[in-house]
C-alpha cells in the first residue's frame, strides 16, 4: 500500500489528480481508512502491531499528499512566470491625465486662506428658499434687488404647499443658516455655486462666490477692510490696489464694493497694473434686520460680510480674459489652464 500511494502521489499530474488519490486512500472509504475499521475485528496482540504501522502509514500519505501539493503549486506558478513576462523596456502607451479646473483650485485656495484667519467653512443648499435667499436678507417681496438679480424660480405645480424655492442668486443665504446654526460670536466662510440669468464675458448663468461672515462685539469696517486686503495680498503674492467704493446691499449697512486694479490688453489680463478695474465683491457691516432674522440681537452682536466672485479672481490671478470658456468644458482650455493634481 505504501510504495502504491507514494508512487501515485509523486507521480500525480496535478492537483485534481491528487485529490482523487487522497479519497482512494485515506477519505472516508479510502483503502488505509478500511483497514484502520478493521482493526476492531483483530486480537488485542494483532492491534498492537497493525495499530501504529497503520496510523504511520496515513501520517506519511498524508504529508506526501500536502508536499505534493505545495510543489505543483510551485510548478504551476514558475509556468506561469515563464509564460508571463513583460518587457519592461517598451514605451508606455501614451496617457492622458486630468487637471485641477481653475474654479476648483481658486475655491481651496480661498478655503486655506481665510481657514489661516480663523474662517470655518459653512454650506448650504442651491435650491434655497426664496425665505433665505430675499426676505431674511432684507429683500422683502416688492423689492426691486428681486429683479436685479435675475433670480430662477422653481416652478411648482398646483396644490405643492412646500414654500417658495429660487436657485440661490448669491451665497448671502447661509449667512442666515448659520447665524441659526450656531448663533453668535460667528466666523465663517461658505465658497459654492450661485445661478442669476445673465450671460457676457464676465457673467455665466451659473458662477461662483464665496461668502464671508464675522459676527462679534465690536467688529467693524476696519476689520472687514484688513481681512479682505490681508486676503488678496494673501491670494495674488503681492500687495494690489483694490478700490472700496461705496455700494447699496439691503443686508449690508453701510455697504461697499471692492474693485481689483487690471489692465485688458490684447486678449489679456494683468492684475496690479494698468488702468482698469475689475469688481471682485460686495461687501458691509451686517444689517440689524439680517441679526434679527438669523435670531441674533443686534443690540448685542453686530459684524461685516462680504460676498467675493471666485470666478473673477481666478481670471485676475491667471490672466483668463473670458469668463464664460470656464465652463465650455473646452479640452485645450482645461489643459491649458488646469493644474496638474
Ligand atoms: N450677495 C451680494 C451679491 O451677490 C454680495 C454681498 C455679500 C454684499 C455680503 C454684501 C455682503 O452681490
Amino acid at each position: 500500500l505504501k510504495t502504491k500511494y507514494l508512487s501515485a502521489i509523486a507521480a500525480a499530474a496535478d492537483e485534481s489528480a491528487l485529490e482523487e488519490l487522497r479519497v482512494q486512500a485515506v477519505g472516508k472509504k479510502g483503502e488505509v481508512s478500511l483497514k484502520m475499521r478493521e482493526l476492531g475485528k483483530m486480537t488485542p496482540e494483532e492491534r498492537q502491531v497493525m495499530g501504529p504501522q497503520l496510523n504511520a502509514l496515513k501520517d506519511e500519505i498524508n504529508s506526501a499528499l500536502a508536499a505534493k501539493k505545495v510543489a505543483l503549486a510551485d510548478a504551476a506558478l514558475d509556468i506561469r512566470l515563464k509564460e508571463e513576462w513583460l518587457d519592461v523596456t517598451l514605451p508606455v502607451r501614451p496617457q492622458r491625465q486630468g487637471s485641477i479646473h481653475p474654479v476648483s483650485q481658486v475655491w481651496e485656495e480661498c478655503t486655506a486662506i481665510f481657514a489661516d484667519m480663523g474662517f470655518a467653512v459653512a454650506e448650504g443648499p442651491q435650491v434655497e428658499q426664496a425665505w433665505y435667499n430675499f426676505d431674511a436678507l432684507n429683500i422683502p417681496g416688492h423689492h426691486p434687488a428681486r429683479a436685479e438679480m435675475d433670480t430662477f424660480y422653481m416652478h411648482r405645480a398646483e396644490g405643492d404647499d412646500r414654500p417658495p424655492h429660487v436657485l440661490r442668486t448669491h451665497t448671502s443665504p447661509v449667512q442666515i443658516r448659520s447665524m441659526e446654526k450656531h448663533g453668535a460670536p460667528l466666523r465663517i466662510i461658505c465658497p459654492g455655486r450661485v445661478y442669476r440669468a445673465d450671460y457676457d464675458q464676465t457673467h455665466t448663468p451659473m458662477f461662483h462666490q464665496v461668502e464671508g461672515l464675522a459676527i462679534g462685539k465690536d467688529i467693524s469696517m476696519a476689520n472687514l477692510k484688513w481681512v479682505l486686503e490681508e486676503f488678496f495680498s494673501a491670494y495674488f503674492g503681492k500687495k494690489v490696489k483694490t478700490r472700496f467704493r461705496a455700494s447699496h446691499f439691503p443686508f449690508t449697512e453701510p455697504s461697499a464694493e471692492v474693485d481689483i486694479q487690471c489692465s485688458w490688453e490684447n486678449g489679456t489680463v494683468k492684475v496690479g497694473e494698468g488702468d482698469g478695474w475689475l469688481e471682485v465683491l460686495g461687501s458691509g457691516m451686517v444689517h440689524p434686520k439680517v441679526l434679527e432674522a438669523g435670531g441674533i440681537d443686534p443690540k448685542e452682536w453686530q459684524g461685516f460680510a462680504f460676498g467675493m466672485g471666485i470666478d473673477r479672481i481666478a481670471m485676475l490671478k491667471y490672466g483668463i480674459p473670458d469668463l464664460r470658456a470656464f465652463f465650455d468644458s473646452d479640452l485645450r482650455w482645461l489643459r491649458h489652464y488646469g493644474f496638474s493634481a
